[in-house]
């Protein structure tokens, strides 16, 4: 093989081991979410209850991408309630879930993996 012909199939290689990507970005966003604390508020899928039988503290991120997806601005002004926290005077998620409201993640996040983050949770299939 030639050098360009190794690149090429290097690559397609590359390319084919990547393929689930999916599965590895979740993977990693999750780990993310686990490690930042968001996780002791949230659940990826709904039906989960939250201590006491009581609705989850916050948000299933399905229904959260259900909510918000395709909505234009959507990741900017989500990454801004992760980082800042949320207004219990105007709960997005009244009478849905327990918690009145999220508190500011910028002690456990940065901006740009909470916007990672958020974008990944907008991806996520609603159920
Ligand atoms: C202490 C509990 C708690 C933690 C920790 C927490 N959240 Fe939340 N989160 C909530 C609650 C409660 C709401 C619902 C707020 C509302 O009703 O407006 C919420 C709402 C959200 C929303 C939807 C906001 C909206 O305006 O509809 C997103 C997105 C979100 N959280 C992502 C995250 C991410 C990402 C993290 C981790 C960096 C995180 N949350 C950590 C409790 C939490």
């Amino acid at each position: 093989m030639k050098r360009k012909e190794i690149a090429a199939f290097t690559l397609a290689v590359c390319a084919w081991v990547a393929a689930p990507a999916w599965a590895a970005d979740d993977a990693a966003m999750l780990k993310l979410a686990v490690s930042s604390g968001c996780m002791t508020c949230h659940h990826v899928d709904p039906g989960a209850k939250g201590p006491d039988g009581l609705p989850p503290i916050g948000p299933a991120w399905r229904d959260v991408a259900g909510r918000y997806r395709g909505k234009t601005g959507a990741i900017d002004q989500l990454t801004r309630t992760v980082m800042t926290g949320s207004n219990p005077y105007a709960s997005h998620w009244k009478g849905r879930v327990s918690g009145l409201a999220m508190p500011p993640n910028e002690v456990a996040i940065s901006e740009a993996e909470a916007r990672a983050l958020v974008g990944w949770i907008l991806a996520l299939r609603p159920t």
